[in-house]
This record gives C-alpha cells, sequence and structure tokens, in this order.
C-alpha cells in the first residue's frame, strides 16, 4: 500500500491535468451516511427509493421530511482530511478539475473552487411551478416549503433517480474526463450512470485512473491503482511531501 501510494503521489506530481470524481465515501467520515448498504436506510425506506419524482409525486410531504432530515445531519458536520488534501491538491497541480456526485456541500466549504457538482445541491430548492432556483441554507424547510415568488410547491435541486443531468453540466465533466491525465475515483460505488461511465471515458482517452474505497467496486478492474482504505487516511497522503 505505502508503495502504491508514492507511486500514485510521482504520476500526480509529474501530471499537469488532474480529474478528481467524488461519491458517498469521502463525506462518510464527516457523518453522512452513503446511499448503498445497511446507511442508506432511513426509517424503513431505502434512500434511493426515497431521491425520485416518483416518491416526490406520490408523497411530497415523505420525501421533505426525509430531506428535512439530511439537511439537519448534513448542517451540523464539516468536511475531513480527504476534502481538504482535494483543495491542496487543486493548489498543486496546473489544471485540476473536481466532479462530486455529492449533494452535501461539503467540497464548496472545503474550499475547492473548481468543482462539478453533477447530482446538484442540497442547500439549493428549485419550484416546481416557475422553476426559480433559489439557496436556503436553513436546516428544515418544513412539510411543504412554497416558493417566495409564485407559491408553487419547491423540491431540493438535486438530480433525482430517473432525471437527467444539467446537459451543460455533464458536457464539462465529460470534456474534463476525456482531458485529464490522471483522475481518482474516490469514494463512489460506480453504479450510477451517467457519473459511473466518466471513469470509462477517462481511461480511454488514455488517462491513468486510480480508485480509493473501502472495497472494490465494478471499475476496480479498470483501475491502474485500486487503494482500499479509508478515503480520511489515504487522500492526505498523496499531497504529502511534494516540494
Ligand atoms: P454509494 O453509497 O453508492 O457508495 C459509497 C461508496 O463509498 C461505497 O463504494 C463505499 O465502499 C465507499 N466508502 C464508504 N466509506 C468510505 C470511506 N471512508 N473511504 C472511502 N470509501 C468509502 O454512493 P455514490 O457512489 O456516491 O445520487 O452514489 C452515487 C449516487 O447514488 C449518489 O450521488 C446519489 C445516489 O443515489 C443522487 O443523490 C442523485
Amino acid at each position: 500500500m505505502e508503495e502504491k501510494i508514492a507511486e500514485l503521489r510521482d504520476v500526480l506530481k509529474k501530471a499537469d491535468r488532474v480529474a478528481v470524481m467524488t461519491g458517498a465515501g469521502i463525506s462518510a467520515e464527516s457523518g453522512v451516511p452513503t446511499f448503498r448498504g445497511d446507511e442508506g436506510l432511513w426509517r424503513n425506506y431505502r434512500a434511493t427509493d426515497l431521491a425520485t419524482p416518483q416518491a416526490f409525486a406520490r408523497d411530497p410531504e415523505l420525501v421533505w421530511e426525509f430531506y428535512n432530515w439530511r439537511r439537519d445531519l448534513i448542517s451540523k458536520v464539516t468536511y475531513n482530511p480527504a476534502h481538504r488534501a482535494l483543495v491542496e491538491l487543486e493548489r498543486l497541480v496546473p489544471d485540476f478539475t473536481l466532479i462530486t456526485q455529492n449533494v452535501d456541500g461539503l467540497h464548496l466549504l472545503a474550499g475547492s473552487q473548481n468543482l462539478l457538482e453533477i447530482h446538484g445541491n442540497l442547500w439549493k430548492v428549485r419550484c416546481t411551478k416557475c422553476h426559480g432556483i433559489t439557496l436556503d441554507r436553513s436546516p428544515d424547510l418544513g412539510n411543504l416549503p412554497k416558493c417566495k415568488s409564485c407559491g408553487g410547491l419547491l423540491r431540493p435541486h438535486v438530480v433525482w433517480f430517473g432525471e437527467s443531468l444539467d446537459p451543460d453540466i455533464l458536457q464539462q465533466a465529460v470534456d474534463v474526463s476525456r482531458n485529464c491525465q490522471v483522475m481518482l475515483v474516490i469514494g463512489t460505488s460506480s453504479v450510477v450512470q451517467p457519473a459511473a461511465s466518466l471513469a470509462v471515458e477517462a481511461k480511454s482517452a488514455g488517462a491513468v485512473l486510480a480508485e480509493i474505497n473501502l472495497e472494490s467496486t465494478p471499475h476496480s478492474r479498470l483501475m491502474d491503482f485500486a487503494l482500499h482504505g479509508k478515503a480520511g487516511d489515504i487522500v492526505p497522503r498523496l499531497v504529502e511531501d511534494w516540494a
């Protein structure tokens, strides 16, 4: 493991263009539950069953209750050493882009700048009637929050299962993936599309791929480096001793 970390650090040091893809695993050590496995349960519901347009159409109060619970939880946590290390990596690499599937806003809070939040942001709400987007950091928005401009029902400004990503943001993420020399894939189960396909784009275009995850994923076999352990332990070591 030590040798692999040192080898990957050398690859990063030589690179001009680095992309990073993160998923829920990078925020796990901050105390944000991941989506799959036992952690992904809220009451008796799977998180992945509530984050859908169908669930919102059927029972918007339930979906808002779930999101208010997540907002409250996330308002009480902060970034961890892995988020911080990516801020440092951005400082060290000439051309750096962070693509995240996370909606928790912890990369922004840590100070990452060149960031694509491809699944949206939990702190933004969108009106289902006038489609206006606003930022609202209150931990609890109540049962059925309404738009201040038109009175329409608000929803979280996040991408739910079965919904399309913002085409401009997705295109930027694809371009970054095709152009990078190294891509780090951190704390994602690599099963949700199109996010998971970005690593495949990078690999096809000749990038070195590295996975940092507690366990193997469907993408582990594509990886030039598969580092298994906690993101909070491994990512900070990639930015040590660059001088
Ligand atoms: P998942 O919950 O599917 O996967 C989390 C991954 O992080 C798993 O592979 C874990 O092994 C790994 N992991 C957990 N703790 C870790 C740690 N401390 N260090 C390193 N790895 C760790 O989350 P995502 O892949 O992000 O969509 O899920 C993708 C999307 O599906 C999410 O963006 C969300 C979800 O439904 C939306 O919200 C639209």
